[in-house]
């Protein structure tokens, strides 16, 4: 199957086949071991970050300007014209004529479907609410095939703010596409949407529920940890009664196999202790650190610089 990304939108892992996750994980090992350079040169990202973020805005940066390209935007919102009204739409088209891709990321669920609908260059969504997150999914799957050789056979326990994270549903409709088993883990309150176990049953996908990690930790290959996001919550006395309900500390690594790694997209606030960073299982910083290569391969791919 040829694979031909050049030009296209990555709005959703809906959207996406298994034959370009997996083409994209080679591009990005390929970037990492230092196969291409340059190949972004006269090329212009545009950023359009409406809400904030310190990983996928900077490292989008770092990949834009160590494959030799340049970059432009604003890092929120306040800094833009939509502060005087202007729509969305508005924005896309007027930035079309500055670059030759956008990276977006927006509060509201949908915002960059519709920044894709519009646009004469490929939109990349940066997170949009509690929809998708598609960039952080790829380097989440090319941190597990770095960790275990592959993307099959893995028992992927995703925990925390079910309900609201983005990445975990982007995360767990990627990795529908291979040969694993999900568990489930949250407070009642923020368990994942039912509309996702459905897709996952249409996929033959097995998955398992639990409320505490401790009760299934020795099964896992893998513990996704999410935060629980204060700012997806309408009300605070909602987001009080599940904060710090759960929490990874010294204690708590008893309770994993010892092969079990520890990813989390990060930021994080209290789930998972400092005291756990130096454990040879906590791999959530080398997680954040391959965010570069493979948004360099991510870009190359599609402003066809790279095939
Ligand atoms: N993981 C992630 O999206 O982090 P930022 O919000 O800092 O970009």
């Amino acid at each position: 199957m040829s694979i031909n990304l050049k030009g296209k939108s990555i709005i959703s892992l809906n959207d996406m086949k298994k034959e370009e996750l997996l083409y994209l994980m080679d591009i990005s090992k390929k970037i990492k071991e230092g196969k291409y350079s340059n190949f972004l040169e006269g090329k212009i990202v545009a950023s359009l970050f409406f809400e904030p973020s310190t990983r996928t805005r900077l490292s989008f940066q770092s990949a834009i300007k160590y494959g030799g390209g340049k970059s432009i935007g604003f890092a929120t919102s306040k800094s833009s014209s939509t502060e005087k009204g202007e729509s969305l739409a508005d924005t896309v088209k007027t930035v079309n004529g500055y670059c030759d891709a956008i990276v977006m990321r927006h509060r509201i669920e949908g915002a960059a479907r519709r920044a894709s609908d519009v646009s004469t260059v490929p939109v990349v969504n940066a997170g949009d609410g509690s929809n998708q997150h598609p960039t952080q999914t790829f380097l989440d799957l090319f941190t597990i095939i770095e960790k275990k050789g592959s993307l099959n056979n893995n028992v992927v326990g995703l925990m925390g703010d079910l309900k609201y994270s983005r990445t975990i549903h982007s995360l767990l409709i990627a990795l529908s596409h291979f040969d694993v088993k999900l568990v489930f883990i949250s407070p009642e309150a923020l368990k994942i949407p039912s509309r996702y176990l459905e897709y996952l049953k249409s996929k033959d996908i097995d998955y398992e529920i639990y409320n505490d990690f401790k009760d299934c930790g020795k099964s896992l290959d893998i513990l996704y940890c999410t935060r629980i996001q204060r700012e997806r919550f309408y009300d605070p006395m909602e987001y009080e009664s599940v904060a710090g309900s759960y929490v990874i500390d010294k204690e708590g690594l008893e309770y994993l196999n010892k092969e079990t790694y520890i990813m989390h997209p990060l930021p994080r606030v209290d789930e998972i202790s400092v005291e756990v960073d130096d454990d040879p299982r906590a791999i959530y910083f080398e997680q954040a650190h391959n965010g570069v290569p493979v948004r360099q391969a991510l870009l190359g791919l599609l402003t066809g610089t790279i095939k």
